[in-house]
């Protein structure tokens, strides 16, 4: 057989640097590390985007209605078929819908929270995740120049940002006030006569409280764009003739005296190391010697390595959105209410994202 001139000719070619070596995978079983965390945090936008679909062609309303299948689902949507079908089969792998047959059904949850009708409809809290959407990529460079793109703090965007957001997120609140103004002692009930609730947005904290304890009056501090919406959502729940408006900034509006329970409602971690315990100070001299106060917030353990909705908060929204907010733990409002001469520091695990704390004046 003739051999291939070059072979004869040229010097041969050098050997191939050697592949460097597959990392062995380790042999015990039970110690091989999988991707699986990732992949669904970088699945998770995807599952996002499929929910705010579904709410945005309101398809759970449509099946509560009465459509069974996709066909009828997307006739009732005015959707294409081949897209509905594939939302509802993505919702259903979600945990959203059931199917059986090829006909889905909503879920209890789905039903109580996604259904336009229903009172604890969150449809509104989707379009403010979707309103957010767009600044997330930014925080890339945020963490780079720590310069947030916006500033809840300051007047002018908190009167133009937070009447949607506030109604947005009254049913979350509500639910959360509800069972705060059922968990708080029947002694302190019973005293409560005169509520302030700071920072009111939708009026949710006092509206619960208004309803349980219907001799209260009410006293709310917002910004006056705010302030209208506070005022529609005491009037549809029957309790706007107990209702006084303090409209303005709550950093410089004398808040008045003698109240039993003051609310601070998902405000502090937007005030920062600065302004929060100056918030906890103003409202110490507020409230009636005995009087409480009730915060609720999203509140990290104290090493901060959990859970992690008040951490991964704290690393979006309050850096894009604030100068200096921070989610603070219960060791640190702990200290702030001392100083601020409170006492009977007090936590309560209910309906929301973090336990509430009460303390007395
Ligand atoms: C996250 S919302 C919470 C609303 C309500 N307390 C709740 O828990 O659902 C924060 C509220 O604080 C109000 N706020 C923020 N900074 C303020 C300021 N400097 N003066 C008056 N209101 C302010 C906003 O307008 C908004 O209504």
């Amino acid at each position: 057989m003739p051999t291939e001139p070059h072979q004869l000719t040229e010097p041969p070619e050098p050997a191939e640097p050697a592949e460097p070596a597959e990392p062995s995978e380790p042999s015990e079983p039970g110690t091989f590390v999988t991707p699986e965390q990732i992949i669904d945090d970088l699945w998770a936008p995807r599952a996002t985007q499929v929910l705010l679909t579904a709410v945005e062609l309101d398809l759970f309303s449509h099946l509560a209605a009465g459509a069974r299948t996709a066909e009828q689902t997307a006739a009732a949507a005015g959707t294409a078929p081949r897209g509905t079908r594939h939302v509802l089969d993505a919702l259903t792998a979600l945990g959203y819908l059931e199917k059986r047959d090829g006909a889905y059904e909503l879920t209890a949850a789905s039903r109580r929270y996604l259904v336009r009708d229903s009172p604890a409809y969150l449809g509104d809290m989707c379009q403010e995740t979707r309103a957010l959407w767009e600044q997330w990529p930014r925080l890339t460079e945020v963490v780079r120049t720590g310069k947030p793109t916006a500033r809840w703090e300051e007047e002018a965007t908190g009167r133009a940002q937070f009447p949607a957001l506030v109604s947005a997120w009254f049913p979350l609140s509500f639910a959360a006030a509800r069972a705060a103004a059922a968990a708080l002692p029947e002694e302190t009930r019973a005293g409560i006569r005169r509520i302030l609730d700071v920072a009111a947005g939708s009026g949710a904290w006092s509206i619960a409280f208004a309803l349980d304890l219907p001799r209260a009056q009410v006293t709310t501090i917002d910004h006056p764009e705010v302030t209208a919406v506070t005022r529609s959502f005491t009037e549809r729940y029957g309790v706007a003739d107990r209702y006084r408006h303090l409209s303005g900034n709550l950093r410089t509006t004398e808040f008045g005296t003698g109240y039993d329970l003051i609310t601070l409602g998902y405000i502090v971690h937007t005030e920062g190391p600065r302004w929060g315990p100056e918030l906890l100070r103003k409202a110490y001299a507020a409230l009636r010697p005995g009087g409480t106060l009730l915060i609720a917030d999203m509140i990290p353990d104290d090493s901060r390595t959990g859970p992690h909705i008040p951490l991964t908060f704290a690393a979006t929204d309050l850096l894009l959105f604030t100068r200096d907010g921070d989610t603070y733990t219960l060791g640190e409002y702990e200290s702030w209410l001392s100083a601020a001469g409170f006492h009977s520091v007090t936590t309560h695990d209910i309906l929301a994202p973090s336990p509430l704390i009460t303390a007395t004046k």
